[in-house]
Formats: structure tokens, C-alpha cells, sequence
């Protein structure tokens, strides 16, 4: 049950304190979670960008909407999904998955012809779209390692992102960004959110069983 109390002990942080940083080593594990995510036929078709420098936190701040959590919180990661799907990134990660089980590097050649035959013929923003979904399942992994570390975080999709994208330069590395999440640890005087009342939908509602 440890996983559940953490999550119930998380929430969005609407405020760090600045003054307090997360050791890097609980940053790397949070980073690590994000790494081991399960992804669509294993393309893990994003990455992640982990930024310390104050300023390029101070300049992301008005590109997310002056949510002043990115400039307080000590690392903000930045997930950002593949802008297509190509042939050569298909290859790459099937050449590595063959050399690493020690197989044959035909092993899965019918499969991702049947992958590029599917994705290769589809509009860019369909695969781009399709990428950033399994970029918010490692999102998800890394705010649930970070409540189990006792950091806090806030999921942020409330940017722009193209403007975020020209800033980091993600068009050079065929990336586009997804999502943000701010680490570091609550600044419980004036955080408006941190003593209110977590609130779902009744769970049985949310719940429907077909028996
Ligand atoms: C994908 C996503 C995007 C979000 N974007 C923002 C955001 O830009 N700024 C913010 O303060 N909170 C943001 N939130 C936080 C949600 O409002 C919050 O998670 C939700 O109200 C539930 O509250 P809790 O996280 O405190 O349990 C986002 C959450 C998710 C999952």
C-alpha cells in the first residue's frame, strides 16, 4: 500500500522553496523510472531535459504562462516526444534490441516492416501525437518515483510549446516538448494548495466493472 500513500501524499505544488535543492542522486533515480516506462512496441520515441541553470528556468517562466514553480523548483524536466516517425529511428532501437539479447538482426523484421508500413504512411502530427502519448506514461512513472522519494513535483502541461521548443532548440533534435515537471520541495507557508483536500471523483464512480 506505500505506492497509494504516496500518492496521496503528492499534489501539483503551486510553490517551492527556492532555497532548498534535490540531491541529484533522487533526481537520477526519478529520471530512471521515466527511462524504464513501458512504450509502444518499445520505441521509447522521447526524451527528457533536465534543467538547473537558473536563468533558462527564469526565461521558461513567461513561455509557461509566469507559473512561477519552474523558476523556484530545483531541476525542471522537460519531456519531449519525436516530431515523426522515421525508418532510422525505427532501425536504431531494433538494431539495439537484437545486439543486446544476442539475436539475430532480422529477428524482428517483419514486425517493424509491419511497424513502417503503418507509421511511415502517416501524417507527422499523428506520430508526433502518438510519441507524446507514451511520453506521458514516463511522465506519470517519474511524479509517482518522486512522491515514493518524498519530492515534490508539479505536472505542467500549461505552456507554449513551440515557444518552449525554439528556446531549447528541440527542433534540431526532432524533438517537440510534451510536458514539464518541475522537482523540488514545497514551500508549505505559502503554498495556497498544500493543507486542501485532495478530490477525485467518488471511486465508485470511476469504477465500472463489467462481470
Ligand atoms: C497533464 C497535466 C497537466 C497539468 N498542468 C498543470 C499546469 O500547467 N500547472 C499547474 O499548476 N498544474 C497543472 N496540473 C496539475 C493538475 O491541476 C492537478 O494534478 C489536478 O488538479 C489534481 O490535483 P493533484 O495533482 O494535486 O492531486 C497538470 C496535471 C496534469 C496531469
Amino acid at each position: 500500500m506505500s505506492l497509494i500513500k504516496d500518492l496521496e501524499w503528492r499534489y501539483a505544488t503551486k510553490k517551492f522553496d527556492p532555497s532548498k535543492k534535490v540531491d541529484q542522486k533522487l533526481v537520477d533515480e526519478i529520471i530512471k523510472a521515466a527511462w524504464l516506462a513501458p512504450t509502444s512496441s518499445g520505441l521509447q520515441p522521447f526524451k527528457v531535459i533536465e534543467i538547473t541553470n537558473q536563468e533558462l528556468k527564469d526565461k521558461i517562466v513567461p513561455i509557461a504562462y509566469n507559473q512561477q514553480q519552474v523558476a523556484d523548483a530545483s531541476h525542471v524536466l522537460v519531456f519531449a516526444a519525436w516530431d515523426n516517425y522515421t525508418e532510422n529511428r525505427i532501425d536504431t532501437i531494433y538494431g539495439k534490441i537484437t545486439k543486446d539479447r544476442g539475436q539475430d538482426e532480422n529477428q524482428y523484421t517483419p514486425y517493424t516492416d509491419r511497424l513502417k508500413k503503418a507509421y511511415l504512411n502517416r501524417d507527422a502530427q499523428e506520430n508526433f501525437e502518438h510519441a507524446a502519448r507514451q511520453a506521458y506514461i514516463a511522465f506519470g512513472f517519474a511524479m509517482a518515483m518522486a512522491a515514493e522519494l518524498k519530492v515534490d513535483s508539479t505536472p505542467m502541461e500549461g505552456f507554449d510549446e513551440k515557444e518552449l521548443d525554439k528556446l531549447l532548440n528541440l527542433n534540431k533534435e526532432g524533438l517537440k516538448s510534451v510536458t514539464i515537471l518541475p522537482l523540488g520541495y514545497r514551500d508549505e507557508a505559502n503554498d495556497w494548495l498544500v493543507n486542501l483536500k485532495k478530490v477525485r471523483h467518488p471511486e465508485a464512480d470511476f469504477l465500472i466493472q463489467v462481470k
